[in-house]
């Protein structure tokens, strides 16, 4: 950071560690510290021209109890601490009069938390530590808010945060501060893991601002590991005290503990409704609340089981959510669109698991009925998917990666995937890029010799390959060139796939579009992941890729004038 620097000098033989910082008058500092061995308080002290002002200390040891401090300053700031009895996490700063516009400074993390150095990158990934679902993402202020599951400390899966970060064009995003917080109970009691699990949020009924839903996990608490709680924020950047709204599950139905993820949204009614994901004995159940509050603060009543899912294994289902597709959310005749995560799930033909389902009905505001099903992504990481209806049009984001590949003693970066739109078109429903993804187009890397047959090489990892067939379904082989893994997108007569083989000793899942004839593919590639969009979104893949080496050059392979034209871009964020 520019206005940041950090030093280390030796005091009485002591390794002294010092932050600086230039701020702004009234600027906020996050600081996040441990004690680095137990029984030895730990401490940091801050100080400017006229001398210390402020020390916090810790006395918590354990690995993940760093402790979160709040430290007002201004002017030209020194944090300094003792390495030896202190270890610190995570520090920022921001100033909360133009944080919107600013963002924040992050002025110090450890190598087991920090961002991959990836400057061409141009998929969302947070400024330090874990990221996993994409939270309340909408419209407000006027700017694109994304929030996301979030621990901070490692990149492992841990007691969840919500991150933040705004938008003007959801491509390009400034990081917020933290926004939620796990209760103190969490914090004390590692233990007990969970915290501020997903969850949406809607607009403030009477003045700017949003209210959020998310479920408060706490494992092992009873009567209810999960219960759902609400919170507000009028500057869009801290949240207010959270109160609990759905203490309980809903009786007598044969659910499971789980019982989580509101999603909140404005019903054909006119009503505030929330979906839920939980489980019974049947399958994964959505369960559907409404309230006739306007402000969606209080009175909400359980309506019933919106839709209970047996598919492939499902156990619960995450991360509902439901919009108007085709008309306005009060027309009769307009469909919607469920969205669900298929936790568990397995599909046993191509071992693809965690399954994501697009469901097209009708929603009466009590019911839905099912028109047809499409699965949303065929290369399963997008996950936990999010969307809202953004003017005229529907803007989605997922998590960009799967729980399947992901466990407990290994790190995992992750990234959102692309903003999509979702629309009908000719009864099949389309999720293409948004239409800005355009604008990450830098320059044309070559226009001739990929339709040839032609090796085409690139120059970094952030490309957008787009070619048209001449006919729908023609095979043709994209073979991807890449340092650590064998990567293909394939057209043959079984349809679409993404071929993914990293060597690991499980056999790689089919990532397959079953029956898939498309014409026009257009691909995009970045460190650590492939996107397909075929037919302008009717068939949408998604793969995380292992690391972050970038896919170093192209050759499509098919009969001769198969392919009418193709184009490479070399993308910019
Ligand atoms: C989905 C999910 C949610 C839960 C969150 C916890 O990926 O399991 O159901 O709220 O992650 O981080």
């Amino acid at each position: 950071m520019s206005d940041s620097q950090l030093k280390v000098r030796i005091a009485g033989g002591n390794a002294i560690r010092s932050l600086h910082a230039d701020l702004p008058v009234n600027a906020t500092f996050h600081i996040w510290l441990k004690a680095a061995k137990p029984d030895v308080p730990g401490s940091l002290s801050f100080s400017n021209v006229r001398g210390k002002f402020g020390e916090v200390s810790v006395t918590n040891a354990e690995e993940y109890e760093f402790r979160i401090f709040h430290v007002f300053g201004g002017g030209s700031v020194e944090l300094d601490y003792d390495t030896d009895q202190t270890s610190v996490s995570v520090a920022y700063w921001f100033a909360l009069a133009d944080v919107l516009e600013t963002g924040i400074t992050v002025i110090h993390t450890n190598p087991g938390n920090a961002p991959p150095n990836i400057p061409d990158s141009y998929h969302f990934r947070p400024p330090f530590g874990w990221m996993n679902d994409p939270n309340g993402f909408g419209r407000f202020g006027g700017r694109p808010h994304l929030f996301y599951q979030h621990y901070s400390h490692g990149l492992r899966w841990n007691t969840m945060h919500w991150g933040h970060a705004v938008s003007s064009d959801y491509l390009r995003w400034r990081h917020m501060p933290i926004f939620l917080f796990p209760s103190e109970d969490l914090t004390a009691r590692p233990d007990k893991r969970g915290g501020a699990y997903s969850g949406s949020a809607i607009p403030l009924a009477d003045g700017p601002g949003i209210r959020v839903f998310f479920t408060e996990q706490v494992q092992d608490r009873i009567p209810e590991q999960q219960i759902q709680l609400t919170a507000t924020s009028s500057d869009l950047i801290t949240a207010g005290n959270a109160d609990v709204i759905l203490p309980y599950r809903p009786l007598d139905e044969g659910l499971t503990t789980d019982f989580r993820d509101p999603y909140v949204f404005k019903g054909p009614d006119g009503r505030w409704k929330m979906l839920l994901g939980s489980q019974s004995d049947e399958g994964g159940v959505v369960l559907l609340y409404e309230t006739h509050d306007h402000t969606a603060a209080t009175g909400w009543t359980y309506i019933g089981k919106l839709l209970v899912e047996k598919h492939y294994r499902t156990t619960a289902i995450e991360c509902p959510c439901l919009l108007p597709i085709d008309g306005p959310a009060t027309d009769p005749a307009t469909r919607w669109v469920l969205i669900l995560g298929l936790m568990n799930s397995e599909d046993q033909s191509t071992r693809r698991k965690n399954l994501t389902m697009a469901i097209v009905g009708w929603f009466d505001g009590q019911t839905f009925s099912k028109e047809f099903e499409q699965e949303l992504d065929f290369g399963t990481d997008n996950y936990a998917f999010q969307a809202f209806v953004d003017g005229d049009a529907i803007v989605g984001i997922g998590w960009l990666a799967n729980w399947a590949d992901t466990g407990p003693a290994i790190d995992f970066p992750t990234a959102m995937t692309l903003p999509r739109n979702i629309h009908l078109s000719a009864g099949e429903l389309h999720t293409p890029p948004i239409g800005a993804a355009e604008s990450l187009r830098s320059h044309i890397l070559d226009r001739t010799r990929l339709a040839a047959g032609e090796q085409v090489s690139f120059i970094n990892g952030s490309v957008e390959i787009l070619f048209e067939l001449e006919k729908p379904g023609a095979h043709f082989r994209l073979k991807l060139h890449h340092p650590t893994v064998r990567l293909e997108v394939v057209v043959d007569d079984e349809g679409l796939a993404i071929c993914h083989e990293d060597g690991g000793a499980a056999q790689s899942p089919h990532y397959i579009a079953k029956g898939a004839r498309p014409r026009r593919l257009r691909i995009f590639l970045d460190y650590g992941s492939i996107e397909v969009f075929a037919d302008h979104g009717r068939w949408a893949g998604t793969k995380r890729i292992s690391g972050f080496e970038p896919v170093q050059s192209a050759r499509l392979i098919a009969e001769t004038g198969a392919v009418l034209h193709a184009t490479v871009w070399a993308l910019k964020p």
